[in-house]
């Protein structure tokens, strides 16, 4: 398994590079990533290159054992280079050019840049061809969201006419007869960028909102798509340059969550996903769950083990530090990682830099170069995991349920997300936690993935639909599957239209459910649910359903709708359609989904849940095996079925076990 850190020699004196080498190997480490913002020092002017300091940090690090994973610097272009085209600097959605002083300071559809992009990736893969210590590549750093630049506009009207041909078409896509915005050639389409109506928001007070959000919503819609095809296209155009020269496998390191990019579409073209992981950082600590499904998810883009690129090490921030890993959770979140489909981990960073905006992004080691806690705590790991190098490498894991994450209607909903207090990722947590929480494991992928897999598939506010999803859905439930489905499920077209069918639209026939009509929900008023499962509140939306013979699991117990549906359940050929009609407090909605798994026969891996504890069920060579996290500084004492050996230390472990505070097991049963 590869062990190691992110690590800039370019910030060191060369008299400390085999300190360093020799620190790594101590703590077990075996891959090392190089480069991905030495640009300036690959290149210090246009075509001059200079690669003998690289040459030298490898070998140091090679001769400790240690393997590199190359990055292309097109994410910190040198100044020299932007001055020959100011106009390659991207520009915001208000019109402003963001200048130089940290990075990613291009537009991806800007000529030049792309020319410039290929040349350097091309040079680094043709000096580093045949270096026997690169193990891999990655493209760029951390690909973000929409630029609104001279060269977008250009690229963006002719990525319209490819996908609409005519400009009729597009007009009618779009709708563009509302407010006279009716087009009558593609070089009269501007970008989506700050409109007269911006500034007067009515959604005041939404925190999910993108910029702008007062626009035509087929035009934002199907800029986000142009945006992650550019960037694909980018991403594409340095693979080929390197692919030209070896076959080692290229990555592209991810952020999870972040949704400015499809990344089920960037994912296509890469070997192999990566992602930057930090729990604790300055706006905030991820919940334990949350960092889960961004595994879960960076799992699901290409459904494939995947490598941390980026796992926090020390405390970290900008202007202001997030809090210090407490001893224990840096290996916490090792594990976490590798249960969810990890399988090489390198940690950012080797050691905190004194210079640069990053000066308080603290690594392993502190500014001085001296190994402290967090040093000894991944030795000791990385002597651990060399145990179980043949536990975790092309591990598999095993989910009776998938979550179904879509980018367009992730867009869709940031734009207008129907009630203020609404948010599409928010909702999709929230599912996520309701059956995690109960020792059930997920997949979350994309609605591409093989529905057949799954006993469960849930596809919580999929507004967007197509005829194809539907028959696709109406299929897999006909055939025994089970389907959930929510509020605002089914309204939209695929273009970000309304659309005219009753709601739930295309779902209508298999949810056996219609809306009469429904409440937006605001201002502090709640909403009361009851059920056989339970009471529970609504906050934020409530459908008030007509059953066209749904089996009814709630109704309201307040307003004027009071006693009329609220969440039901459809039998649809040999499955099940659940629709719930309404937002749940998680207390309620955990009530809820423990009945769907009961009626669904998904089994929890615990006879009862222990709050803070996470398990996942895998297989490695057809033979399962179970990782148990405590994500608490207390112990916690529970039970577990059968008989188990624990792979870390050899012993027996059954029945009542405790799991130490931020302790972890790996067991397997016997
Ligand atoms: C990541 C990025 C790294 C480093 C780190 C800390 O998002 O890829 O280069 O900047 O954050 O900010």
């Amino acid at each position: 398994m590869y062990f190691g850190v992110d690590y800039y020699p370019e910030h060191w004196p060369e008299e400390r590079w085999t300190l360093d080498a020799r620190m790594m190997r101590e703590a077990g480490m075996n891959i090392v990533r190089l480069a991905e913002f030495a640009w300036v020092k690959m290149e210090p002017e246009l075509g001059v290159y200079d690669f003998s300091w690289l040459d030298r940090a490898i070998e140091v690090l090679a001769s400790e054992g240690i393997q590199i994973i190359l990055g292309t610097p097109t994410a910190a272009a040198p100044k020299w280079l932007m001055d020959l085209h100011p106009d390659m600097y991207p520009v915001d959605v208000y019109g402003l050019k963001k200048g130089f002083g940290t990075r990613r300071h291009y537009c991806p559809n800007h000529a030049v840049y792309i020319e410039h992009s290929k040349r350097i990736a091309r040079k680094m893969a043709e000096h580093y061809a045949d270096n026997p210590h690169v193990v891999a590549w990655q493209v760029d750093n951390e690909f973000g969201g929409p630029c609104y630049c001279q060269s977008d506009l250009r690229e963006f009207r002719k990525w319209l006419n490819r996908k609409y041909d005519t400009i009729e078409a597009l007009n009618r896509e779009w709708g563009t007869i509302f407010w006279s915005q009716t087009y009558r050639h593609f070089d009269e389409i501007d970008l989506p960028a700050y409109s007269s109506s911006d500034g007067f928001s009515q959604n005041a007070g939404a925190g999910d909102l993108s910029t702008p959000h007062n626009h035509n919503p087929g035009m934002l819609l199907d800029y986000h798509r142009f945006f992650t095809d550019a960037t694909v296209a980018y991403q594409k155009a340095q693979i080929d340059e390197i692919r030209a020269y070896t076959a080692l496998p290229i990555t592209h390191n991810l952020m999870g969550h972040a949704s400015d990019l499809d990344y089920f579409k960037l994912g296509k073209d890469l070997d192999f996903i990566c992602w930057d992981n930090y729990p604790n950082n300055m706006w905030g600590k991820a919940s334990p769950s949350s960092a889960s499904m961004a595994h879960d998810l960076m799992r699901g883009i290409k459904e494939q083990n995947f490598w941390m690129m980026e796992q926090q090490s020390g405390p970290c921030g900008w202007q202001h530090m997030g809090d210090t890993p407490e001893p224990g959770q840096l290996r916490l979140w090792t594990y976490q990682a590798l249960a969810h489909g990890a399988e090489a981990m390198v940690y950012f960073r080797w050691r905190a830099c004194t210079v640069g905006i990053e000066q308080y992004w603290h690594g392993i080691l502190d500014h001085d170069g001296i190994g402290r806690r967090r040093y000894r705590e991944i030795k000791q790991l990385g002597a651990e995991l060399a145990g179980l190098n043949d536990v975790f490498v092309d591990s598999q894991n095993v989910s009776p349920i998938a979550v179904i994450k879509s980018y367009d209607n992730y867009w869709s909903h940031r734009q207008q997300p129907h009630n203020r207090k609404f948010s599409y990722g928010m909702l999709l947590n929230a599912y996520y936690d309701a059956i995690a929480d109960q020792h059930i494991n997920l997949d979350v992928t994309s609605v591409e993935t093989d529905f057949a897999k799954y006993k469960m598939v849930m596809m919580p506010a999929f507004n967007l639909m197509t005829a194809e999803i539907s028959a696709k859905c109406e299929a897999y439930v006909a055939g025994g599957g089970a389907l959930l489905i929510t509020f605002r499920s089914g309204t939209k077209t695929w273009n970000n239209q309304m659309s005219t069918l009753t709601v739930p639209g295309h779902f209508r026939e298999m949810a056996g459910v219609e809306l009469e009509e429904f409440d937006s929900i605001n201002f502090g008023r709640t909403v009361k649910v009851k059920a056989e499962f339970g009471e529970g509140t609504a906050a934020i939306w409530a459908d008030v359903l007509n059953s066209n013979g749904a089996e009814v699991l709630a109704t309201y117990d307040s307003h004027y709708y009071a006693g009329q549906p609220a969440v039901t359940v459809n039998r649809y050929g040999e499955g099940h359609v659940y629709y719930v009609g309404c937002d749940l407090d998680a207390v309620a909605l955990g009530e809820l989904m423990k009945l769907v798994a009961q009626r669904e026969g998904l089994v929890p891996l615990l006879r009862e849940p222990v709050s803070g504890v996470e398990i996942i069920a895998k297989t490695k060579d057809g033979q399962p095996f179970w990782v148990l996290l405590n994500y608490t500084n207390e112990g916690k004492r529970f039970e577990i079925p059968g008989d188990h050996v624990s792979l870390l230390d050899g012993s027996s472990v059954g029945g009542l076990i405790t799991l130490a505070p931020y302790g972890v097991m790996v067991i397997r049963q016997q």
